[in-house]
């Protein structure tokens, strides 16, 4: 019989788990949402990331399912970003398939509370792994609202190479928002 699958999406173990030296990276779970609401009440937390600031809790639990179900499916990767030592969530790392063969995009966002401590950074370089092991990507591609010097710098310290703005990465309140735009190849890490 033809194998009917598609050859960039991988199939991963719920299950699996990324550890560096101070985190544990795991797929998404319903009791992130706390954590996640939490996160999205701080002022101007929301503004450089795709999605609005959301109304309810119960928005948080639709998203997290749907995160469970592209995981299955292998076309996104949305890992919880715990504290290892006391497996407190902190943050997030997606991984999502472009439209490009073996071209994955990598977002992240951590806790207000424990920014500047390199944890983005941390977390991410263990997905640029992943992506590049597990995935097989060729190449992986990330951007930043062209005011998030937070996130460029994570992006910069990642290893990334800059290739271009984006009149309109994504929208905000309808408005369009510049993005930086960058890519990494397995070779440079
Ligand atoms: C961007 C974000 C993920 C960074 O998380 P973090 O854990 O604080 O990141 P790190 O500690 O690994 O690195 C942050 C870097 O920004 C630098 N930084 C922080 N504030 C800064 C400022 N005002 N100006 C310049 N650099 C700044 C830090 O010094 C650090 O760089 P360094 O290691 O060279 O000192 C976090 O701010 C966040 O979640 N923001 C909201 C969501 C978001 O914008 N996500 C990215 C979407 S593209």
């Amino acid at each position: 019989m033809a194998d009917k699958s598609i050859p960039f999406m991988r199939e991963i173990s719920v299950d699996t788990r990324l550890i560096t030296e101070r985190l544990c990276l795991r797929a998404v779970a319903l009791s992130d949402v706390e954590m996640t609401w939490s996160a999205t009440r701080f002022d101007g937390f929301n503004d450089g990331m795709i999605w609005d600031r959301p109304k309810t809790r119960g928005q948080l639990v639709d998203r997290t399912q749907e995160s469970l179900s592209l995981w299955k499916e292998g076309s996104l990767f949305t890992y919880t970003v715990e504290l290892v030592d006391a497996s407190t969530p902190i943050g997030r790392v997606a991984i999502k398939q472009t439209n490009a063969l073996r071209v994955w995009n990598v977002g992240f966002w951590i806790h207000p509370e424990f920014w500047g401590q390199g944890y983005a950074t941390e977390a991410a370089r263990a997905v640029l792994d992943f992506g590049f092991s597990a995935l097989h990507a060729s190449k992986l591609v990330t951007a930043h609202a062209i005011w998030n010097i937070r996130s460029k710098r994570v992006i910069e310290k990642l290893g990334f190479r800059y290739t271009g703005k984006n009149p309109c990465g994504f929208r905000k309140q309808g408005k369009p928002e510049e993005e930086y735009e960058y890519e990494i190849e397995s070779s440079a890490l």
